[in-house]
């Protein structure tokens, strides 16, 4: 039974914590942070009772406490903080981005090949039970063969969202601890994994990044990307902040996304994300002439129990995880080529995959259904496309 040490209980540990409720093959058993009071507060408020607790992550990857480790912490810290857990020989379940560059992604993805353990890279979209119903259909046949993927971010404000403490805002604003903008990159993550999970990784991206004043700060919104894959695909990403745009249906962020997939005999849609835009069913597809509503648990926390469970499936499975961190480095190239392309002003190509290719992803992510696991037939850690 792994011993979990969850390193960054910042905003977003109070998601990943649900997961290993009601499981009784995984417990945490130490946090890690800056602060002790704030960890010994969290371990109270999660109704952890007796952990470890340490301000020092190298303390905790090394007390022989832990068999794998949570990485729940701002994005410069990536690199170093789970190159250091994976050469402790811990599993190891990082949340997005990879790195900041893709020299750091590199080495952290032969790191992961070397270890005899799991390295995962965290990406919770692509266990949300809309997009896995999508997939599910898409991957049945219900619109033939993919042929393009339109992805919306409508970010806003609501009242029923949770607080983000500045320090978690500072450090996504500046792009030297984030990598890029908070729409495009930060949350561009998770749209980007979307799309390569629906077509795979793109060739070529063009992307017109915008820059707009909110209160002092410089958000990355309207921003529009294209993404043109081999075979002819392609692939659309907006995302626009709308200071007057009231987002329902969050206890979380104070945004809403939706997927439009469509095929050569139909069109799927994934109508809700973080929050709900609108009455549509959570999924709904058309082909054949049939319109027809899917319904599915859609709150956005079941991303988080699944990515978990899934994690934990995985592991006593003996299965690569979802994502591996070759896999990880695909989707931050996609992201950085974005980024590159909005400052060059011009079309770049994308660096080609080390990871899976998307079908056998599609093929082999779980049901709907909350706790089937994944094919154990998918190859190890950084294996060939
Ligand atoms: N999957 C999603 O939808 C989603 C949503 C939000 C955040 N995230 C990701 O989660 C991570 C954290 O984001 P957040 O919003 O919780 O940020 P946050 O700032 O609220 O939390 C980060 C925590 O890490 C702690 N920390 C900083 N340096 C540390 C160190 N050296 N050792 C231990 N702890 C340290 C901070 O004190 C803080 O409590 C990022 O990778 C972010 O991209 C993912």
């Amino acid at each position: 039974m792994p011993r979990v040490g969850i390193i960054g209980c910042g905003r977003i540990s109070d998601l990943h914590v649900l997961g290993y409720r009601g499981r009784a093959d995984a417990e945490i058993v130490a946090l890690c942070d800056l602060s002790i009071p704030h960890i010994e507060a969290k371990a109270a408020e999660w109704g952890l009772g007796a952990v470890d607790c340490f301000d020092d992550h190298r303390a905790l990857c090394t007390s022989g406490r832990v068999d794998l480790v949570e990485i729940i912490v701002p994005h410069h810290l990536h690199s170093e903080v789970a190159g250091f857990a994976i050469e402790c020989d811990l599993h190891v379940s990082l949340q997005k981005p990879l790195a900041l560059n893709l020299d750091d992604a590199d080495r952290l993805v032969e790191l992961a090949a070397r270890s005899e353990r799991t390295a995962r890279l965290y990406e919770n979209f692509l266990f949300y039970p809309p997009v896995l119903k999508a997939a599910e259909l898409i991957g049945q046949g219900l619109i033939g063969e993919p042929l393009a993927v339109r992805l919306k971010s409508n970010s806003g404000y609501s009242p029923e969202a949770w607080a983000i403490p500045w320090p978690a805002m500072q450090w996504r604003l500046d792009p030297a601890t984030c990598g890029g903008g908070p729409l495009t990159f930060d949350d561009g993550h998770h749209k980007f994994a979307l799309a390569w999970l629906m077509l795979g990784q793109p060739a070529e991206i063009h992307a017109w990044i915008g820059a707009t004043d909110v209160m002092g700060a410089v958000l990355d919104s309207p921003s529009i990307i294209s993404m043109r894959y081999d075979g002819g695909a392609v692939g659309s990403l907006e995302a626009v902040y709308s200071p007057e745009l009231l987002i329902r249906g969050t206890s979380h962020y104070a945004q809403d996304d939706r997927i439009e997939v469509t095929g050569t005999r139909g069109v799927i849609w994934v109508n809700r994300g973080h929050g709900q835009i609108g009455e549509e069913a959570p999924v709904v597809s058309y082909a054949d002439g049939h319109t027809v509503t899917h319904d599915c648990e859609s709150g956005w926390e079941h991303s988080f129990m699944g990515a978990t469970r899934s994690l934990l499936d995985d592991l006593a499975a003996g299965a690569p995880p979802t994502l591996t961190f070759a896999e990880g480095r695909d989707v931050l190239a996609a992201a950085l080529a974005a980024q590159r392309s909005a400052t060059a002003g011009a079309a770049v190509a994308v660096e080609a995959p080390i990871g899976r290719v998307h079908s056998a992803v599609r093929s082999s992510l779980p049901s709907p259904d909350p706790g089937t696991s994944s094919d154990p037939s998918r190859p190890r850690q950084g294996g060939s496309p």
